[in-house]
């Protein structure tokens, strides 16, 4: 049964506990994105070796999962982790020591100011943990415009229901997830997304892979 409280922005950073951090890498990624959202671990990694820059900002970094796997090419990157909840940034800014990140608590809706610029941003899996629907979701695309360099690279993924309908097990993790306000994308799709995208950035791409919705663009 749907709650009548809106979806609030503090709904999308509630799981992020000590404990939900610690279980993250093993059941979402591990488990739910590879075995009902039909999108293995190696399909996020891959997104981060294409688009990763050496100057790159992480926006709802979640657990660093997907950036601890990828690595970097250069010597000595520079790397920013954005979030809205402390226990991610924590989180992820150990697992990343290797790279002295810099940290922002931030919600990225808000624009994203006095924060010297990117080559490479990356929104993996923060858009179907946002207020709103897509239309409102795309403030994260003008909030982070502050920091892309020109020509910058945004990229990321996030959770569409335009593969949903197409099994029982999707569909009950879909519905629940939602329900429970751990996620807010019940009626997001790759459409709506390419809509918002290509109304801000140029050469943007959107793909889906099981569930989710793949995109890149670059900043002008
Ligand atoms: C599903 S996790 C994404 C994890 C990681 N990027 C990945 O791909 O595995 C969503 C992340 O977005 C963050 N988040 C949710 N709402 C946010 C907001 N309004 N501003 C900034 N970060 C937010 C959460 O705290 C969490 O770290």
């Amino acid at each position: 049964m749907s709650s009548a409280t809106p979806y609030a922005a503090r709904d999308g950073i509630k799981v992020y506990t000590r404990l939900g951090l610690r279980l993250y890498d093993p059941l979402i990624v591990g488990l739910l994105a590879r075995h009902v959202w039909q999108c293995p671990a190696e399909t996020f990694v891959a997104a981060y070796r294409k688009h990763l820059r050496a100057n790159h900002a992480d926006v709802g970094v979640g657990t660093g999962y997907c950036l601890d796997q990828c690595g970097f090419d250069a010597p000595a990157p520079r790397l920013a982790l954005i979030d809205l909840q402390p226990n991610c940034l924590g989180f992820t800014a150990r697992r990343l020591a290797r790279y002295r990140p810099e940290t922002y608590l931030r919600d990225a809706r808000k624009p994203l100011l006095g924060i010297p610029a990117f080559d490479s941003v990356a929104l993996g899996g923060i858009l179907h943990c946002l207020p709103g629907d897509m239309r409102e979701k795309a403030a994260v695309f003008d909030a982070l415009r502050p920091i892309c360099n020109p020509g910058a690279t945004v990229f990321g993924f996030t959770l569409v229901n335009d593969a949903i309908a197409a099994n029982h097990c999707r569909r009950l993790a879909w519905r629940a997830l939602n329900d429970l306000r751990v996620v807010n994308c019940r009626d997001d799709t790759a459409a709506g997304l390419r809509h918002e995208l290509t109304t801000r950035f140029r050469d943007c791409t959107v793909e889906n892979v099981g569930c989710f919705a793949f995109f890149s663009a670059r900043a002008h």
